[in-house]
């Protein structure tokens, strides 16, 4: 795990160069764009559609990489930056730099270690991963695969306020420092990617280990209920008995708690499918459901998905412990702001009341930088590290994840800081 003053940015281009020295280059690419190719390299088109691909036309997802490019650091000199300390507090706890994990669901998708690859990595440098509520592995392993370091649990709020109860109390018993709550997906976004192939990973039994591991969610699937407000019989409509069908209740039972020769018989595994269809999204969700999620845990509440200066004061107003400024890294609405020119506003709005983090386009250490200039207290990184898990799995993310922190450490000292505090908004122009 990086300490402060670790001098983390130096040491691990030592360590790359001097590989190379010996003849060896970096498995998993440095520069963001290759990875991004050996990621898609190493996938199946399903699975990259899945994690590239976001909402429209994509303009979004431009959008934040334009934003980012906008602005351009300004450094300061002959300022004394041989020590540097990356850490800061979040949480009543110190964390070795301004960096998590973002949650990303279905991580599967891109190896079959999942998010037990991405726990044990991040646990590997002490930077706190949020547990997707879309995992593909229960939240209780990669917890225990973890020791102490930093977890928190994202949250979607589904129609059954009972497993949302149980999902919040199973992210305190695993020791998560908070609860974020994503308030951007209360229905799936238009995925041209996805759509054109037909492939939601759901369907297949794939990103949703959180509720077949979930004894409140299973004993609902037992009890036969299905979502109040859809018709069951839209929810439990059977395909026609073709090989892509029978395949795909094959993939499902593969993926239910017990494995494929256990669930043979078993409707269990589509009836859960069915009920998570059914149940996941919550489009009428209003700021007063809030009360109930303060009721049921004592963690503190991170509302991901703010862009709107007005709803930073009313996430204020209405006690939320933390912002996320996000757009889902353009998944939801296409045409939406980059998430990097709503950071200002937002973090204006809240007026240091509560901690404001960002994501979305982040690629490397000198978008952290920019977003931490702009008012960020910390960034969550998205799609590079599973990226990086794509390619070589928990080595992978890593590699990936150590090289951002590298990065940010070398921009902090060439920029003439040598702390994150010292990181102002005159840094960049
Ligand atoms: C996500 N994201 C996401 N967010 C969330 O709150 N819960 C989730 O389960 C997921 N799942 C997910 C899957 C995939 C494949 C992606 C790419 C993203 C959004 C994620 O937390 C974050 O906001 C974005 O990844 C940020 O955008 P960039 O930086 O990855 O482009």
């Amino acid at each position: 795990m990086p300490q402060p003053h670790s001098d983390i940015g130096r040491s691990r281009q030592r360590e790359i160069y001097l590989a190379g020295v010996g003849g060896k280059r970096p498995r998993v690419p440095v520069a963001p764009a290759e990875l991004e190719r050996a990621a898609q390299a190493a996938l199946a088109p399903e699975a990259f559609a899945y994690v590239a691909g976001g909402a429209g036309r994509e303009g979004t997802m431009e959008a934040n990489r334009a934003a980012l490019d906008r602005w351009r650091i300004v450094p300061r000199r002959l300022r004394d930056c041989e020590s540097r300390d990356l850490s800061v507090e979040l949480f009543g706890r110190r964390l070795p730099a301004p960096l998590l994990l973002a949650p990303i669901g279905v991580a599967e998708m891109a190896h079959p270690d999942a998010d037990l690859a991405v726990a044990r990595a991040a646990a590997a440098l002490g930077v706190p991963h949020i547990f997707s509520n879309q995992a593909s592995v229960p939240m209780e392993r990669c917890a225990a695969a973890m020791g102490a370091a930093p977890r928190w649990f994202q949250l979607y709020w589904s129609k059954s306020n009972d497993v949302v109860a149980s999902f919040v109390r199973r992210a305190e018993a695993c020791g998560c420092d908070a609860i974020v709550l994503t308030l951007d997906t209360t229905m799936l976004g238009w995925r041209p990617r996805d759509l054109g192939l037909g492939y939601l990973p759901f369907l297949q039994g794939k990103g949703i280990a959180q509720y077949t591991s979930d004894p409140v969610f299973m004993r609902e699937v037992r009890e036969g209920r299905l979502g109040a407000t859809v018709p069951s019989r839209a929810a439990e409509a059977r395909p026609p008995l073709t090989l892509p069908t029978i395949a795909t209740a094959l993939t499902q039972k593969a993926n239910f708690p017990g494995g494929l020769l256990r669930n043979l018989a078993s409707g269990e595994p589509r009836a859960a499918v069915a009920r998570f269809v059914a149940t996941y999204s919550r489009a009428n969700l209003t700021w007063d459901d809030l009360k109930f999620l303060r009721q049921h845990t004592r963690l503190p509440i991170v509302l991901k998905g703010i862009l709107h200066a007005e709803d930073a004061r009313l996430a204020v107003a209405h006690g939320a412990d933390g912002i996320v400024v996000s757009n889902h890294g353009g998944r939801q609405i296409d045409g939406e702001i980059a998430s990097l020119d709503a950071l200002p506003g937002v973090v204006e709005a809240v007026g240091g009341k509560i901690p404001v983090l960002f994501d979305s386009g982040v690629r490397g250490g000198a978008d952290v930088f920019k977003a931490l200039a702009l008012g960020a207290t910390a960034v969550c990184l998205g799609r590079p590290y599973v990226y990086g898990l794509a390619v070589a799995g928990e080595a992978g993310v890593r590699e990936v994840v150590a090289n951002v922190l590298a990065e940010f450490d070398l921009t902090l000292g060439l920029a003439g800081c040598r702390s994150v505090g010292e990181i102002r908004r005159d840094c960049v122009a």
